[in-house]
């Protein structure tokens, strides 16, 4: 806390240093214009007295006005960042969490994940290093570090016998997977394989890897899983964690692993109500009975006013224009279920969002969103919205952890695209 805010200081004294400089050079000229004029009177002879003084207080005064624009137009750069900690304060940045709720789905049974926030404290002490020595180091439309993180750290715990993932891009999570498990078999189901990459520039192509991708790419709903996990030498489908991240509807996933059997699945891009191009999870959940779910439309409400407000500070809060579309319809995007990367979109009603959840809810067993690594003070995001999320493994204000972990070591942009990444375990069974 005190170190977060002494830096602010330093940096805050930083940009009025440059200022004073500046502030001189005005002085100056303002000077000189004076003397000038002063000059000039006294060549005129009379009343110089008098007139000098009200010049110099005229002078001394309007140096005073200036310098004032001055502050506000040098420290612009700044605004952002300070004006928002001013803003909500720093303690604002934490304590937001919840004021604009936060739907998660609802498990079954109330049950929960086994790690606790120790755990994962731990688990990124482990895994700074490793992420330092990541192949790709520049993955723009990839993953960052908060959910490289979250894989690394669901696929260590789960320990599978088999990884399957779906959406590789340049293999960055494959590299992941393999960090957690060193000698566990993975499937990874892409249309381009990685090695194309490789031409151009950083990839990961693993050894172990059986890749669907090229020519023999086949959707995740088009594989035969019995067939191809018996290949594997897997006969427990519970015994396998799916990745995916490759931005499809999250409903026709979660159906397609029920049939398949499997229960452990992870999903990237897990997007909030009225933002990403397919349909997830917490958009599903999102619902009026839940904290934080079903919103008004209603642009006098409480939540158009937060959202205004928020909108203004954090780039993927949404504006309740943003959020509702026709007849108030706010669920999805603005009444869409969108699917494969917006290229398909389909207008639901209410009534059909509202079964979704219900069946979603009939699965869920655990549902777990990883939260952000480290609070927005400290990785200096400015993305997602610290209301919409779970408090961060390393709070706000923390900056001797964040350090001592070496997250201070990475670059700033690793930690922007955090949304949402969550587990879900899912099963049939009713107990
Ligand atoms: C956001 S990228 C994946 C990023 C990757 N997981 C990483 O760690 O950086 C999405 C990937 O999904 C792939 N994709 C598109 N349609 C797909 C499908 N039906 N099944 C699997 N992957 C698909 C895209 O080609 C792209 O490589
Ligand atoms: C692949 O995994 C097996 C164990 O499952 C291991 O014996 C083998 O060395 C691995 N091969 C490579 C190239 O990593
Ligand atoms: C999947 O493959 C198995 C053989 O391993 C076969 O018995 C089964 O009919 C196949 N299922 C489908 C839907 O093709
Ligand atoms: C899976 O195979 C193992 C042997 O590899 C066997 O002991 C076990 O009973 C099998 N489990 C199922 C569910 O068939
Ligand atoms: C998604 O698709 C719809 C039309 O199908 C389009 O209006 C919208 O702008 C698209 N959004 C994004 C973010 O691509």
């Amino acid at each position: 806390m005190l170190n977060a805010v002494s830096m602010r200081r330093t940096a805050q004294f930083g940009d009025e240093g440059d200022e004073h400089q500046e502030d001189g050079s005005k002085t100056r000229k303002q000077l000189s214009i004076a003397t000038r004029v002063t000059n000039y009177l006294t060549r005129a002879g009379y009343l110089w007295p008098i007139l000098f003084l009200a010049i110099v207080i005229f002078a001394i005064y309007s140096l005073f006005i200036r310098s004032g624009n001055l502050v506000c137009v040098s420290s612009i750069s700044s605004f952002d960042r300070l004006s928002r900690t001013r803003f909500f304060g720093l303690d604002g940045l934490e304590s937001d969490f919840g004021s604009l709720g936060v739907p998660w789905c609802r498990s079954k049974h109330g049950k929960t994940i086994e790690w606790t926030s120790k755990d994962l404290l731990q688990g990124l002490e482990a895994f700074v290093p490793i992420y330092e020595t990541r192949p790709i180091k520049n993955n723009m439309y990839g993953m960052g570090f908060d959910h490289s993180f979250g894989l690394w750290f669901i696929t260590r715990w789960l320990k599978p016998e088999l990884m399957i993932e779906s959406g590789a891009f340049k293999g960055h999570s494959t590299w992941i997977l393999r960090q957690a498990m060193p000698n566990t078999p993975i499937i990874s189901l892409t249309p381009r394989h990685p090695a194309k990459y490789l031409l151009k520039g950083p990839a990961y192509v693993d050894q172990n890897c059986t890749y669907f991708a090229g020519k023999d790419f086949v959707d995740f709903g088009n594989v035969n899983w019995s067939k191809v996990m018996k290949k594997h030498g897997v006969n427990d489908s519970s015994q396998v964690l799916i990745f995916f991240d490759d931005h499809q509807n999250e409903l026709k996933r979660l159906k397609q692993a029920l049939k398949a059997g499997f229960s452990h699945l992870v999903f990237e891009d897990n997007y909030d109500t009225g933002t990403g191009d397919h349909y997830s999870l917490r958009q599903i959940c999102d619902q009026f009975y839940i904290q934080g779910g079903g919103h008004s439309c209603f642009k006098d409400s409480d939540e158009a006013r937060q959202r205004r407000k928020r909108k203004q500070f954090w780039e993927k809060a949404v504006d309740i224009n943003d959020l509702c579309g026709p007849h108030e319809a706010w669920w999805g995007v603005k009444g869409y279920m969108r699917d494969d990367f917006n290229h398909t979109n389909k207008q639901i009603s209410h009534t059909q969002h509202f079964q979704n959840s219900r069946f979603v809810e009939s699965i869920v067993d655990v549902y777990w969103e990883l939260p952000p690594v480290a609070g927005p003070s400290l990785t200096q995001q400015t993305r997602y919205d610290p209301a919409r999320v779970s408090n961060p493994i390393v709070e706000d204000g923390r900056f001797g952890l964040f350090q001592r972990l070496g997250l201070s070591r990475l670059e700033e942009t690793v930690f922007n695209g955090y949304t949402q990444m969550v587990y879900v375990k899912i099963s049939l069974d009713e107990m």
